[in-house]
């Protein structure tokens, strides 16, 4: 018996591995976190599957739960959204499994930043202008942010910012991060990024809470930086004609001369 641990993606429900479809399937038990998961991807689940979404319960409910298919010896399919590296309680629950010597395996998702990005058309590290993304939130009632990771730390940076859980307080990120970047940096709010109601507003720091108006949908990315919509940056070298590398070898002495791995 296995619980196993999978990212099921940012909402669109082909946005899923094949690895995880396979587990959905393969699983008697699935629970899934409530509605930033798509329903559409339940349908993987085995015919009389057990399927609970644990969105009312407690983490002490869901051990229960877990407990119970281990002592039934019945797999169980967990699923959070986007990619559980980040903001998806699975490390609480992997301690209280560690805890009770229940077995688990984790299965990546795509995150909702990178989907976010998808939908915008952009690659986030463009050469010559930003070269760093980081994941973000401000605090909440249920996590607060620990004093060194607030946003003008971070934007003093000037790396692209991708701030989660935030677009009920789009006036404080503004305020803070204004400062470093100038009110003309360009900014992209993507609500429900692969959904079918996604929605994007392009704006600046500047014109954003103008732009957003009162948009009150919670579940939004906001990326801010200096590459977002730019078309000013350098080519990468390593596409470039003159670039000697190894799986290019070029000239009469290249550097790797034997090519290849
Ligand atoms: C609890 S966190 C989950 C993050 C998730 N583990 C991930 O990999 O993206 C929920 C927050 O992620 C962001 N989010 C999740 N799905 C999203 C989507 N489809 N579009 C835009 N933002 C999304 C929002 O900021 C939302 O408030």
């Amino acid at each position: 018996m296995t619980v196993h641990f999978i990212g099921a993606g940012p909402g669109a429900a082909d946005l899923i591995t094949l690895r995880g479809r396979d587990l959905i399937a393969a699983s008697p038990v699935c629970l899934y976190a409530g509605s930033l998961v798509p329903e559409a991807l339940l349908a993987h689940c085995p015919q009389g599957a057990r399927i609970v979404n644990t969105a009312p319960l407690s983490l002490d409910e869901i051990i229960d739960l877990i407990a119970a298919a281990h002592r039934a010896g019945e797999d169980v399919a967990r699923l959070h959204s986007g990619d559980l590296s980040v903001w998806s309680a699975m490390g609480e629950q992997l301690r209280r499994l560690r805890a009770l010597d229940i077995p688990y395996d984790v299965t990546p998702g795509v995150p909702s930043f990178a989907a976010a990005a998808a939908t915008l058309g952009a690659e986030l590290t463009l050469p010559g202008v930003v070269q760093s993304v980081v994941l973000t939130r401000v605090s909440g009632r249920a996590s607060a942010m620990p004093e060194t990771e607030s946003l003008q730390n971070f934007a003093r940076t000037g790396a692209v910012l991708a701030i989660h859980l935030s677009v009920h307080v789009l006036d404080k990120v503004v305020a803070e991060l204004s400062p470093h970047y100038g009110a003309e940096c360009p900014v992209a709010v993507v609500w429900r990024a692969s959904w079918p109601d996604e929605r994007v507003v392009r704006a600046t720091l500047g014109t954003l809470e103008t732009a957003v108006g009162g948009e009150m949908e919670r579940t939004a990315l906001i990326l801010v930086g200096h590459s977002i919509g730019a078309q000013e940056f350098d080519e990468s070298r390593l596409y470039a004609g003159d670039y000697d590398r190894r799986y290019r070898p070029i000239g009469t002495n290249p550097r790797f001369p034997e090519g290849g791995a």
